[in-house]
């Protein structure tokens, strides 16, 4: 069963082909960071745009790579939410009307779904059950990963989520965007314990997380010491171990509650190489296993969309003859895959 990835909810065109018997047989991706570097963000117009210009081009791309035709797609999965919604619904409408063309299933994905299920692309896939930190630009949470659509929600951001701190801390430091890897890579050059820095949300109990804080402490260190050596190097080098450490702790109460046995990291922060390091040592240290997703997987991508559409389709779901595309689309809402009447 080969089915055709469609990723379109922000600012990367994600293409991709899985197999369900064979794997991975291409992926493509456009990243849209250049066009929206000048406006410090992301434009949700200029993005839909550039998806409408990039998505045909790409799926292309990736039939050549995997040397395949059209043809030879039995289904079409693209992100249905949540994301922007003009640029879901580029996706959304270019991926269901593939489907009806070729004459192929379409399956409407949820967006976090994909980036819980990214990891098992990887070698080394956990199995159900396991704790899933899932940590992007527009969420942070704690989900317990029963099977496949059972998702049950241990705690999430009361604010920002961490990769918009570390976007917003970046943007205030002057380092561009995006600005998680900027200040990632701002941070080897300076000392974490330069600044003090609090670890929100660690002292009270329960897994929900909370940075608007810590962004507003950083504003302050940053106005009271500009101008003074590697200022920006220490600031950012406190801020990502701030974060790591919080996110760390939550992790580890998050694992003890559930007793679950492995830990998966998922989303654009999962790329954070401290962040990384850090869970996987912590597993090592209390005993349970660690799986992530190679870097490129886990960012936005096309992968992990085709192959939760695929896990969907194995299991007999499909969606109708219509065009789903949701802004907001909370993860607990999702059920099991269920075959149509
Ligand atoms: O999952 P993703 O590609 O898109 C969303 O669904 O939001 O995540 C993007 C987020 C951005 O906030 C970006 O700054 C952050 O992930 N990010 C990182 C790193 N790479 C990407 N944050 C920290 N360290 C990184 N190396
Ligand atoms: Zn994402």
């Amino acid at each position: 069963m080969r089915v055709l990835g469609i990723e379109t909810s922000c600012d990367e065109t994600g293409v991709a082909l899985y197999d369900s018997e064979r794997g991975l047989l291409g992926h493509a991706l456009h990243s849209q960071v250049k066009t929206h570097a000048a406006y410090g963000g992301v434009v949700p117009e200029i993005a839909s745009r550039d998806h409408v210009r990039k998505l045909l081009p790409l799926v292309q791309l990736c039939l050549q790579q995997a040397e395949l035709e059209r043809g030879d797609i039995d289904a079409v999965a693209y992100t249905a939410g949540p994301g922007l919604i003009g640029a879901l619904l580029v996706g959304a409408s270019t991926g269901r009307s593939l489907a009806l063309a070729l004459g192929v299933p379409a399956l409407a994905v949820h967006h976090m779904e994909g980036h819980v299920l990214a990891p098992m692309l990887e070698d080394e896939a956990p199995d159900f059950p396991f704790v899933a930190l899932l940590v992007s630009g527009g969420h942070s949470m704690l989900v317990e990963v029963r099977a496949l659509g059972r998702y049950e929600l241990l705690g999430e951001t009361l604010d920002d989520a961490a990769g918009e701190a570390f976007d917003k801390t970046a943007k205030l430091l002057g380092l561009g965007y995006p600005g998680g890897p900027a200040l990632a890579k701002k941070a080897l050059e300076g000392d974490p314990d330069r600044f003090s820095f609090p670890r929100p949300m660690v002292n009270r109990p329960g897994l929900d997380m909370s940075f608007s804080g810590l962004k507003t402490h950083t504003r302050n260190l940053y106005r009271e010491h500009a101008g003074t050596p590697n200022v920006e190097a220490h600031i950012a080098a406190g801020f990502q171990q701030a974060i790591v450490d919080t996110l760390a702790i939550k992790c580890r109460r998050a694992m003890q509650q559930t007793r679950a046995q492995q830990l998966v990291i998922a989303g654009g922060v999962g790329a954070n190489q401290e962040l990384r390091q850090r869970l996987r040592a912590d597993g090592e240290r209390y005993g349970w296993g660690v799986a992530y997703p190679r870097l490129a997987f886990c960012t936005d991508n096309g992968a992990m969309i085709a192959y939760a559409g695929a896990q969907r389709l194995l299991a007999g779901e499909h969606t109708e003859l219509s065009i789903d595309a949701r802004a907001r689309w909370p993860l607990d809402q999702l059920a099991p895959p269920i075959a149509p009447a």
